[in-house]
């Protein structure tokens, strides 16, 4: 067994103990709770643009996008286009080390606020993206992006639109079926699980704990083995948005 090999043994190892580590899970959900409380998501950015994820969840793309070398990235929720610039440039590093010269990514939003298509147009990394307006669920939406995955052979799909049961049900239901084998399908904001209900009393948001993507999840996963959550991603970052909702198609 070569070195790599034996390190990457021992990592898997410690994930496991450290998923089963209650005490480190605690204070993990403690922080996660503190964070959202000072919209901890909000203050990054990727390359210039405002991207409204946690830096673990960053890194956990960046690994699946490495390990898949996808054709294709379909991502529900553009907000300012710092997720969509991400898997571009991700996509574009893929491309000097063996991944498809070809790969793109689609981005959809119900609203793309006129200066964020202009930032993300004018982007060095625009190149590869494609935007469309609408609701994710709308039918007209849903065949636009089929379209633009007809003949893409390696798809990662992202969902992280509106975060309500009812809406990430028939996104997953829309969209989850482009995802192919062996890839990826991340439903963002399970953590809204998670939340005390007085988070969302307060900020209004629509969804919270019973009517959440990890309701949505539950019900898709019951009716589709061709999915199974990948704990070790969430055993492994802690602090997540997608705690349980890093799914690999397997079948
Ligand atoms: C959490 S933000 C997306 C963040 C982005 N993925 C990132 O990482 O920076 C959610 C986005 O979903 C969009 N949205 C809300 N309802 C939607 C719907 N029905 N269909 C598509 N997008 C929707 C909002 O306009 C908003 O831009």
């Amino acid at each position: 067994m070569s070195r790599y090999a034996r390190f990457r043994e021992e990592c898997e190892d410690e994930v496991r103990s450290q998923g089963e580590d209650l005490g480190f899970k605690a204070v993990s959900q403690d922080w996660i709770d503190r964070s959202m409380q000072s919209k901890y998501s909000y203050h990054f950015e990727w390359m210039g643009r405002p991207i409204i994820q946690y830096p673990q969840d960053i890194v956990a793309m960046q690994e699946i996008l490495f390990e898949v070398k996808p054709d294709l990235v379909i991502e529900t929720g553009i907000a300012h286009g710092g997720s969509l610039i991400l898997y571009s440039s991700l996509l574009e590093l893929n491309a000097l080390h063996g991944g498809p010269p070809d790969a793109r990514v689609v981005g959809v939003d119900i609203d793309i606020r006129s200066h964020n298509r202009a930032a993300i147009e004018e982007h060095p990394m625009a190149g590869r993206i494609d935007m469309v307006e609408g609701s994710s669920i709308d039918p007209r939406v849903v065949e636009e992006v089929h379209r633009l995955a007809e003949g893409r052979e390696r798809v990662v799909v992202c969902l992280d639109s509106l975060h309500g049961h009812a809406h990430v049900l028939a996104e997953l239901e829309s969209y989850a079926q482009l995802t192919s084998v062996g890839s990826w399908c991340v439903v963002f904001d399970t953590v809204a699980e998670t939340l005390p209900q007085s988070y969302f009393d307060a900020v209004d948001r629509r969804c919270a704990p019973g009517d959440s993507p990890m309701t949505a999840l539950r019900v898709f996963l019951a009716d589709h083995p061709e999915f199974e959550v990948e704990q070790a991603v969430s055993d492994r970052l802690l602090i997540t948005v997608a705690p349980g909702g890093y799914l690999r198609r397997v079948a």
